[in-house]
């Protein structure tokens, strides 16, 4: 009688496509700068909170979830009832789990302090990204940044804690909430990307260590500010069409950055006349994105700084976002700065 070993994974690697979240995770917690397991129940916090966000916005056509919540948000943007609905859930996760000491979000004026001095983490988070396309079921997104806080667990939380630099995030990542729903993350270690599957509840890693094309042909930008950018975005944009590069633009950067990010491309959101800082948050927007492009081989920058280099001064501070495939970013940067557009070519 012959006797065969049961071999599920012939890769030789401890996780492979298909592995559940939470597996995955915990396999990969010795790779967290600290390895105490409270970041790991973070992430489980989060994922837990996307797949009830995700419930919610399967469901918004049905259950008039949609349009306008009534109110304005810091930023001055109309709040969609999602919007809302969104930061109840993340909040709720997020003060449930303990880990967490402070959270920054879109859509709260100022820091919300959990009571709970003990916590190590800091969130920033934008909670419904892309939130015009709620009603119209297009692709929208949540976004996550992770930091330790600086002071002392125990004591209270300080403007340091906050306001510290994308370079020191020890975990990012966003949900997509697509065709499929997936959730991509990093704890500075490569990108992961896991597909939650709907009648089992779990999420599945289908992206496993996900590459950026260095280079790629489609862009990114909202053409109709064209007459309000400066000369070298409009340089370069002009250089794409001279390409017969694609233009691909949803209106949810979450949506948006993933395309890029898997088929290689370029998402501008540049500075305008009448936006000079751009559009996009620091804190929960592009750092995010940032430490995603940059772990996956792609980059980051608001035309002359790194993303993660920027020091935050404000809380819904923005910055103009250049992000996606290395040499597109590059090159979009070189024309910025006034280089000749034509000996790049
Ligand atoms: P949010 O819905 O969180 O406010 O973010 C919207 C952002 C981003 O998702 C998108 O890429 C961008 O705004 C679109 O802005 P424009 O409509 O100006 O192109
Ligand atoms: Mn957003
Ligand atoms: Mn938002």
């Amino acid at each position: 009688m012959k006797i065969l070993p049961y071999l599920p994974d012939r890769s030789g690697l401890a996780y492979s496509v298909g592995t559940t979240l939470d597996r995955f995770i915990k396999l990969k917690q010795s790779d967290f700068p600290f390895a105490s397991g409270e970041l790991s129940q973070l992430l489980r916090d989060i994922a837990l909170a996307a797949k009830i966000v995700n419930r919610e916005t399967n469901r918004a056509g049905l259950s008039n979830i949609g349009g306008a919540f009534g109110q304005v948000n810091v930023q001055g943007e109309e709040q969609q009832k999602l919007d809302v609905i969104a930061n109840i859930r993340f909040m709720r996760a997020l003060s449930k789990g303990g880990e967490v000491c402070a959270i920054v979000s879109e859509e709260e004026d100022s820091v919300i302090d959990l009571q709970n001095s003990s916590g190590k983490y800091v969130v920033a988070i934008d909670p419904l990204d892309g939130s015009s396309n709620i009603d119209v079921n297009i692709s929208i997104g949540t976004i996550f940044s992770i930091y330790r806080r600086i002071t002392p667990a125990g004591s209270p939380i300080q403007q340091e804690d906050i306001m510290q630099k994308g370079s020191e995030q020890v975990a990012a990542g966003y949900v997509l909430y697509g065709s499929s729903t997936m959730l991509v993350y990093t704890t500075g270690c490569g990108v992961n990307g896991f597909t939650y599957e709907q009648s089992l509840g779990e999420f599945f890693l289908s992206h496993p260590d996900i590459r950026a094309p260095k280079s790629g042909e489609i862009y990114s930008v909202n053409e109709g500010s064209q007459l309000d950018w400066e000369a070298g975005i409009k340089n370069y944009i002009t250089l794409c069409k001279e390409r017969r590069y694609s233009a691909r633009y949803i209106g949810s950067l979450v949506a948006d950055f993933h395309r890029n990010l898997l088929k290689g491309g370029i998402y501008l959101y540049p500075a305008t006349k009448k936006n000079p800082s751009g559009k996009l948050r620091l804190l929960y927007e592009a750092n995010a994105l940032a430490l995603i492009a940059e772990q996956a081989g792609a980059m980051a920058t608001d035309g002359s700084r790194r993303i993660l280099d920027i020091k935050p001064t404000s809380l819904h501070q923005r910055t103009p976002l250049l992000i996606g495939s290395s040499e597109m970013v590059q090159e979009a940067e070189a024309i910025l700065k006034g280089e000749d557009v034509k000996s790049l070519i």
